[in-house]
């Protein structure tokens, strides 16, 4: 995975960011391990006040690498999802620093999933939304069933996750997961800026708020075990494995 995943800590923030442009920052089993390393070493490190999710400043990611899904989808009949994405939810779930996502360009999957899990998440005005969970033949994972509606509410999240509906940045603003719509390509340098403005704030006191506004970890585990149970069997439907085969297939077409 040579550089698809870069971590720098800058003063005290983290930032991981996607760098796999010619794969649209698609999410292979290497990144998810190294960003959840990121995300654990950070817990414990009293230096990091902060962290910071980017894909740079064409496009946030088009989630997982759907190569790995196929795979999963026909090697693993035992596995409820590939052991590194599962882990990597799992962080995001037991993560107790806040995160800021920076979201330009297409956010898909995971890369609009995990943002439920975020505390701020700033996007490019051009930046857009989509879990086509619907048209894999898939379900939503990553809590995003539990935390979606909680953010927007049932009808909302039932356009986005089960229709399949994609949203723009402003209407992502407006349903409420998104803080703060930026000219294109500013998105990061702005997620920098709400970094520091919470590392400036003390520590001890944004854990313990943060902690109060957020599910238990467990309640997002429990979940991310339904989801990802049902998830790996729908990866091994008809459905799903001729929905990967026809992406890739279109590409050699
Ligand atoms: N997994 C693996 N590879 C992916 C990918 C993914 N999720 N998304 C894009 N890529 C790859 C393409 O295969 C292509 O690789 P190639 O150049 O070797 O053929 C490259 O990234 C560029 O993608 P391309 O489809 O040519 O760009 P585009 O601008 O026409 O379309 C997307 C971009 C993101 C709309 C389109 O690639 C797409 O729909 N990707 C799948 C998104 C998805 O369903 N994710 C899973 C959600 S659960």
């Amino acid at each position: 995975m040579p550089g698809h995943l870069i971590v720098t800590d800058e003063d005290a923030t983290r930032v991981i960011a996607l760098r796999r442009p010619d794969k649209k920052n698609a999410i292979t089993q290497d990144m998810y391990r190294a960003m959840s390393e990121a995300i654990d070493t950070a817990q414990d490190n009293p230096q990091i006040r902060c962290i910071v999710i980017t894909g740079g400043a064409a496009m946030f990611t088009a989630g997982n690498d759907l190569e790995d899904f196929l795979k999963d989808g026909t090697s693993s009949p035992d596995a409820p999802r590939a052991s590194a994405a599962a882990k990597f939810l799992y962080s995001l779930a037991h993560n107790t620093k806040p995160l800021v996502a920076a979201v330009e360009g297409i956010a898909i999957g995971i890369g609009t999933t995990l943002l439920f899990h975020c505390d701020q998440v700033v996007a490019g005005k051009t930046a857009t939304f989509s879990t086509p969970f619907i048209y894999l033949g898939l379900v939503p994972e990553g809590a995003s069933s539990l935390l979606a509606p909680r953010a927007m509410g049932h009808h909302r999240a039932f356009s986005m996750l089960v229709m399949g509906r994609t949203l723009s940045a402003d209407e992502a603003q407006a349903a409420g997961f998104v803080n703060t719509v930026v000219p294109p390509g500013e998105a990061e340098a702005e997620a920098r800026k709400v970094a520091r403005e919470i590392a400036a704030l003390p520590a001890e006191a944004v854990a313990i708020s943060r902690k109060l506004l957020k599910l238990p970890p467990e309640e997002m585990t429990r979940r991310i075990d339904q989801e990802g149970h049902l998830f790996g069997e729908r990866m091994r439907s008809k459905e799903a494995v001729a929905a990967f085969t026809a992406f890739f297939t279109r590409k050699r077409a």
